[in-house]
């Protein structure tokens, strides 16, 4: 978590940094700052969020043209402005900005301490400034090196010195790090969205790396002092991407672009009858038709997509999945056979317990096929083989679209998979691709409910308590809904098996608590309808979605989003929408921050 930013040009830094900033806000907003150098150096930094800052710099400005920001998700230490970053050491020479956790830290701050350095916060990171002073003898190359081979944990780094006024320093161990180059000008940040405006070309820098920049140039070399050569490459995004345009919101941006994401998908991945994976993709043939077993691991919506694929491959593969978190898989003692393959599904591809449990399949010898939206993440790097979910830059921290295009994604490998194993004659995969196509204008079709669900959430946001039914494809849609509700709205929501209520849950329902139930017309649509009769018996409120034409339904419910008709493979992928749109007006009506929810961050990089 954190996002960093470093400038060296020609430009103010306040703008460019707070620019860059402001990109990098969903990676935390817990606290913010900025440091210069010119004269000495000079920080301004505050708990809250970049709004503050702002503030702060209007009545207190600072000006130069080499600089480093940073925006905080917390970790080690409270959000307080002591907290906040840059850090100095104890005479002020050197600033540091850190996106990562010092695992060591407590025993570096005693020994430092212990010699003489002053701490003011209670921050992992502070640190790393105190080691870098105690070993800064005008060269901070060298110290970086000294200190790196006393850090244990992982540390993105933009460092500045009063004594090097014309230097800006990276370090990249861990958190990801990219150089973007503009016209005798750089910039370093967590993300490449911080580079737009600035850079022409941009570079990802690897583990145990440091960057030196100047005005003239780039120098990298590792954390043995050998000189690392490599070359810029062009910067492929575009401002459009990340602005939020007519859209009031990251997340109704996002939820309304997933017709034309589902396009574009269609188009690049079946091409005539041929279904064309990434040549990131590097299995052969034989290993898949041999293959015994798939493992998902995910975390939050991922996971969801990640359940999802189990029926896809499953379904059209008879391939055995199971399908785990993270967060378990990775402490678990687990034990699999060789003709397994690990399916990491992460949108950033930085989720530390993906990461994790990732790096445990490599232990024991399991290959692994990552499914990610952002490239060259570190799971990226780290997985022996990739395919693209090519959702584009999701920035909303509720994952909407990156969610339908993952499922998509899924699907697409499901029968990549099944035309190789024979498991589904090559007519069936082209009705399916074939029903696939009429999707994006389904979808289409489903956000067209926006106005009426956004009356039915002003008559919902009442409530404290909801309850999520599903069954079957369409259980993990449940629980997809319960939880974009509860990190964006604040409130409880649980998602559950339809057939499982009687066994516990039923004894929530009253009508206090609205219960929305996805009861499509698929093979589980009776016994879905006889569940939701039985919690409507108890006074439920019951909000539907079902399919175009079930009057059947409007009996039951108070209200029926109607989705169109589609195999009930596809309705996963057009059902998310109106509860997405639900979660989002709920939250909006509740007056809450939709694009960055409280506690959260979109990329969760500690454990
Ligand atoms: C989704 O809305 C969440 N913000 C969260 O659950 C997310 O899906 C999870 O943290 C996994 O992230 P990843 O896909 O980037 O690994």
């Amino acid at each position: 978590m954190c996002g960093i930013v470093g400038y060296i040009g020609n430009r103010n830094i306040t703008t460019v940094v707070m620019v860059g900033l402001e990109r990098l806000e969903y990676r935390g907003y817990d606290s913010c700052g900025i440091a210069t150098v010119n004269g000495g150096i000079r920080i301004r930094k505050t708990a809250g969020r970049l709004q503050r800052l702002k503030e702060l710099l209007n009545r207190d400005p600072v000006t130069g043209n080499v600089g480093i920001g940073h925006t905080r998700w917390a970790t080690h230490g409270q959000v307080t402005d002591e907290n906040a970053h840059p850090f100095t050491d104890c005479k002020r020479v050197i600033a540091l900005v850190h996106n990562g956790i010092i695992e060591n830290y407590r025993e570096l701050r005693k020994r430092l301490v212990k010699a003489g350095h002053r701490f003011v916060s209670s921050t992992d990171t502070e640190v790393i400034v105190h080691l870098l002073e105690s070993h800064y003898k005008r060269d901070m190359a060298t110290a970086i090196r000294k200190a790196a081979a006393e850090l244990k944990g992982a540390y993105s780094l933009a460092i500045i010195s009063a004594q090097e006024p014309d230097r800006l320093y990276a370090v990249k161990m861990g958190s990801p790090l990219v150089i973007g180059q503009g016209r005798g000008e750089f910039v370093v940040a967590s993300d490449a969205p911080a580079l737009i405006g600035i850079a022409r070309r941009m570079l990802f820098m690897q583990d145990r790396e440091i960057a030196v920049l100047t005005r003239k140039g780039v120098s990298i070399t590792d954390f043995t002092g050998n000189k690392v050569e490599r070359a810029f490459t062009r910067m492929e995004l575009k401002p459009k991407a990340i602005s939020k345009g007519r859209y009031p919101h990251f997340m109704r941006k996002e939820i309304f672009e997933q017709p034309g994401v589902l396009k574009q998908n269609i188009a690049r991945r079946f091409k005539g009858r041929r279904i064309v994976l990434d040549p990131e993709f590097l299995f052969y043939p034989d290993e898949i038709e041999k293959l015994g077993r798939i493992v998902i691991q995910a975390c939050g919506t991922s996971y969801h997509a990640g359940l999802v694929g189990r029926y896809y491959f499953e379904k059209f593969c008879r391939i055995p999945v199971s399908v785990e978190i993270s967060s378990e898989l990775r402490t678990s003692e687990f034990v699999y056979n060789g003709r397994t393959i690990m399916l990491p599904i992460s949108q950033s591809g930085e989720t530390a317990d993906t990461l994790a449990a990732l790096r445990e399949a490599r232990v024991r010898d399991i290959k692994s096929l990552a499914m990610l939206n952002v490239r060259r993440s570190s799971i990226d790097r780290e997985a022996d083989s990739t395919i693209y979910i090519y959702a584009g830059p999701e920035i909303g921290v509720a994952s909407t679209k990156a969610y339908t295009a993952q499922l998509f994604t899924l699907l697409t490998l499901a029968l990549y998979f099944a035309r190789i194993r024979k498991t589904v004659p090559d007519n069936r995969i082209n009705e399916i691709i074939r029903h696939l196509r009429k999707l994006p204008e389904q979808m289409k079709q489903a956000l067209n409910l926006d106005r009426k669900i956004k009356e039915t959430a002003s008559r919902l946001s009442f409530a404290h308590d909801f309850l999520f039914l599903g069954r079957g494809i369409n259980y993990p849609t449940a629980l997809e809904g319960a939880l974009k509700l509860k990190e964006i709205a604040y409130v409880h929501a649980t998602g559950y098996p339809a057939g499982e209520m009687k066994h516990g849950p039923i004894s929530l329902v009253s009508e206090t608590v609205p219960v929305i139930g996805i009861a499509l017309r698929d093979p589980v649509y009776e016994k879905m309808v006889s569940n939701l009769a039985e919690a409507k018996a108890r006074n439920g409120r019951i909000i539907a979605i079902g399919t175009e034409g079930d009057k059947e339904l409007a009996e039951l419910a108070e209200t029926v989003f109607y989705v169109p008709k589609a195999p009930d493979y596809l309705s996963p992928m057009l059902v998310a929408l109106p509860l997405q749109l639900l979660a989002y007006h709920i939250a909006v009506q509740r007056g809450c921050d939709v694009d960055k929810p409280r506690n959260l961050a979109k990329s969760v990089t500690v454990e």
